[in-house]
C-alpha cells in the first residue's frame, strides 16, 4: 500500500513545513488583517466580506464545475495541494471531523478542496488524495489562470516555494477555511487550528439550524 508511506513522509516533512505555514500566515495577514495581530482569529462575523465568486474549474473525476455547485449547500471551501506536508492533510481531517459532528443535524456540509498546486494535482492526483479522508469531498483543479482566478476571488494568497536539499517544491498557501451558504454567498471563515466542534456549532447557528440544539457536539465522539 502506497498510503503508509505517504504518511510517514509527510511526518518527516513536518518540520519544514512549519516554516511554509509561517511564510503563508505572513502573506495571509497582508491580505486578511491589516493589523496582523489577529491573523488566525475566528473570524465568522464579517458577512459583507465578498470571499467567493464566480469560477470554472475541473473536478477529481474530470468533469467541468463552477460556483453552482455551491448552490443548496452549506460548503467548506479549502484551498491547498496534495503535496501539502503539514495543514493540508490536519485540515481535512478537522473538515471531515466537523461534518462527522453534524450528523443527524439536518446539516451536511459539502467539503471542497481547491488546488493550489494544478501542476501536480490533476483530477486523478486529487481522486486518490481526498478519497482517503472521505469520498464525498469536492477536489477541484485547474489551469493555472484558472486557479489564480478563483483564488483571488476568496482572496487566498499561494506561491511556489523550494524545498530545502531537495528538487522538490511546496507551495505556500493560505490556510483559511470559508464557509458558503446554500445561495454560494460567504457564512464564516475559520482558520486552521479551529476545533471540529467550533466549525459544527458556527454552521449550525449560521444556517439557523443551531437554535433547536443548546447541547454542544462531543469532541470526542464522530461516530454514528
Ligand atoms: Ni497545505
Amino acid at each position: 500500500m502506497k498510503q503508509p508511506t505517504d504518511w510517514t513522509k509527510i511526518t518527516l516533512y513536518i518540520a519544514a513545513g512549519v516554516t511554509a505555514i509561517v511564510l503563508g500566515a505572513s502573506i495571509g495577514a497582508l491580505l486578511y488583517s491589516p493589523g496582523g495581530s489577529s491573523r488566525w482569529a475566528v473570524s465568522a462575523d464579517s458577512p459583507q466580506s465578498p470571499f467567493g465568486g464566480p469560477f470554472e474549474l475541473t473536478d477529481k473525476n474530470g468533469e467541468r464545475k463552477n460556483e453552482k455547485i455551491l448552490l443548496g449547500r452549506v460548503s467548506l471551501v479549502y484551498f491547498g495541494f496534495t503535496h501539502c506536508p503539514d495543514y493540508c492533510p490536519l485540515e481535512l481531517a478537522n473538515l471531515t471531523a466537523a461534518k462527522a459532528q453534524l450528523k443527524g443535524s439536518g446539516l451536511t456540509p459539502q467539503i471542497i478542496f481547491i488546488s493550489v498546486d494544478p501542476e501536480r494535482d490533476t483530477p486523478k492526483v486529487l481522486k486518490g488524495y481526498v478519497d482517503y479522508f472521505d469520498p464525498a469531498i469536492i477536489a477541484l483543479t485547474g489551469a493555472p489562470k484558472e486557479i489564480a482566478a478563483v483564488a483571488r476571488g476568496y482572496r487566498v494568497a499561494y506561491r511556489k516555494a523550494p524545498v530545502k536539499g531537495s528538487d522538490d517544491y511546496a507551495v505556500d498557501h493560505s490556510t483559511s477555511v470559508y464557509a458558503m451558504g446554500p445561495d454560494g454567498r460567504f457564512l464564516a471563515r475559520f482558520d486552521a487550528k479551529t476545533d471540529p466542534a467550533v466549525i459544527a456549532k458556527t454552521l449550525l447557528e449560521k444556517s439557523g439550524l443551531g437554535k433547536t440544539k443548546s447541547s454542544t457536539p462531543s469532541a470526542a465522539s464522530t461516530d454514528g
